[in-house]
C-alpha cells in the first residue's frame, strides 16, 4: 500500500555534483536505489526497493508527463524531462531526469534504469506554470479524459513555441 503524505513546502535542493540513479523491472518496480535516492527521499533503502516508482510521486506532477516518459520508454527511446519528487517527510526535490531501458546481452528488455541531477533554476521558472496549465486542465477534464486533454495543452505549447518535446527540454537544461 502506498503511504499517504502530506506535501510540505520544504524544499531540499540537490548540490551541483550529486547524481540520483535508480533502476527498475519492466514494470516500473525499484531493483536499486543508490545512496543519494536514499538520502534525499527520506526512504529508507528496504522501503523502495520492490515498491513503483510512483513511491515518490508528487501531486504537483501532471499525470500527462509520466504518460509520454513511459510511452517513450517503452518504444525503446529515451525520456528527459523534470520531476519534482515527494520526501517521506512530505517535502520535496526537483530532478532534471533521463529514463533509458535496459537490455541483457541478448536484447531483451530487462528494466529501465534513470540517472537524475539538477535541474537549472531557469528552466524551472519555465516547466512550473506549463505543469501547473496542465494539472488544471487535467482536473477539468476529469481521470478519464485527464491524459489526453494535458498533452493536447503540452502540444500547444510546443506548437506555438515551433519545438518538439525533446528540443524543448533538452535546451531548457542547457
Ligand atoms: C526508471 C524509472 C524512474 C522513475 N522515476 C520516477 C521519479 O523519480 N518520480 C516519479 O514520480 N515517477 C518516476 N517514474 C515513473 C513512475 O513509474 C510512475 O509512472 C509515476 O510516478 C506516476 O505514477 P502513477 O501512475 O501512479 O500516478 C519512474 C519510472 C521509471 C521506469
Amino acid at each position: 500500500m502506498k503511504l499517504r503524505i502530506q506535501p510540505t513546502d520544504r524544499e531540499t535542493l540537490l548540490s551541483d555534483d550529486e547524481f540520483i540513479i535508480s533502476k527498475t523491472d519492466t514494470r516500473g518496480r525499484i531493483t536499486y536505489g543508490n545512496k543519494v535516492l536514499i538520502d534525499i527521499s527520506c526512504f529508507q533503502e528496504h522501503e523502495l526497493l520492490g515498491k513503483q516508482h510512483n513511491i515518490v510521486r508528487h501531486p504537483d506532477m501532471p499525470r500527462g508527463i509520466f504518460h509520454i516518459l513511459w510511452e517513450l520508454i517503452e518504444a525503446g527511446k529515451e525520456y528527459n524531462g523534470f520531476v519534482i519528487n515527494l520526501r517521506k517527510d512530505g517535502g520535496f526535490y526537483w530532478i532534471y531526469t533521463n529514463v533509458t531501458p535496459s537490455y541483457d546481452a541478448s536484447g531483451q528488455l530487462i528494466g529501465y534504469y534513470s540517472v537524475r541531477r539538477k535541474p537549472k533554476r531557469e528552466a524551472l521558472d519555465i516547466i512550473k506554470p506549463i505543469y501547473k496549465q496542465m494539472l488544471e486542465v487535467e482536473r477539468q477534464a476529469g481521470a478519464k479524459q485527464a491524459i489526453t486533454a494535458s498533452r493536447a495543452l503540452l502540444n500547444d505549447i510546443l506548437k506555438d513555441k515551433g519545438t518538439s518535446y525533446d528540443e524543448f527540454i533538452c535546451t531548457l537544461q542547457h
